[in-house]
């Protein structure tokens, strides 16, 4: 059975006090979901140890947004890996549509960054994702099969089971536009046959798939009743412990 997850990705929002208040509230309502599914969540830097001693003790694993694609050193305004693992994560996301489209992240930097997370034992949520123009000239396979090609291909079975795909389709992200179903289903189960392919079997049935874009607790149900959606990755409806926690409830 493929784990379930819900992750919620915090952006560039809430401070440190806002963030470990939205903690407590998650925390105070995890045993209201079922067991088979687990929470993750992705604050900023800056909230990474306060939030952290929150989730000590709780089943809610920490994530950061993103990491270096460097060890250490004279890179300033980074945070390494090292770092991350130092301070209680046990995930790091990679590859957000909006580090690509704004901090100009590649796929060959991603693989770098992949490495360092690995090398530190952080498990990655590796987002992948087409445009809105992309979508209408019906490129959406070929985009996300080229992220799932150049960054995820030279990783063995044995890495892959630290890997979670975010399918987030860009129009969808933060725009209150979700993908429908069946869209989501369809390229979720292309991602799936992508790796089938490649891979192998074993790969295909064990890697989580989540979707992310717009997901709220309105729209969950649907989108998690499919077969090969394993949960999601959200944003706005991540800031607030009631939609988060009402989210992860919808399976
Ligand atoms: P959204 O963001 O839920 O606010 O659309 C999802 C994401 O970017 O991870």
């Amino acid at each position: 059975m493929r784990k379930k997850i819900v992750a919620g990705n915090w952006k560039m929002n809430t401070t440190v006090a806002e963030g470990v208040e939205l903690a407590k509230g998650i925390v105070a309502k995890v045993n209201d979901i079922s067991k088979g599914v687990s929470l993750i969540v992705a604050p900023p830097f800056t909230h990474l140890a306060s939030v952290g001693e929150v989730l000590k003790g709780s089943p809610v694993a920490l994530s950061a947004q993103d990491c270096a694609d460097q060890p250490k050193g004279a890179f300033t305004g980074e945070v390494s890996a090292a770092m991350l693992k130092g301070v209680g994560c046990a995930y790091t996301i990679l590859g957000h549509s909006e580090r690509r489209e704004y901090y100009g992240e590649t796929s060959p930097k991603l693989v770098k960054k992949m490495a360092m997370a690995f090398e530190n034992g952080l498990k990655v949520i590796y987002c992948v994702g087409e445009k809105l123009d992309q979508r209408e000239m019906g490129n959406h396979f070929d985009v996300v099969s080229q992220q799932i090609s150049e960054v995820l291909f030279d990783l063995t079975p044995e890495q892959m089971k630290n890997v979670v795909i975010a399918y987030e389709p860009v129009w969808a992200i933060g725009t209150g536009v979700t993908a429908t179903s069946a869209q989501a289903q369809e390229i979720h189960a292309f991602i799936r046959e992508t790796l089938r392919v490649h891979f192998g079997e074993k790969v295909a049935e064990e890697t989580t798939i989540l979707y992310g874009g717009s997901c709220k607790p309105s729209n969950a149900k649907e989108l998690f009743a499919c077969p090969d959606i394993d949960g999601g990755l959200i944003g706005g409806a991540s800031l607030k412990a009631d939609d988060f926690i009402a989210i992860a409830q919808a399976w």
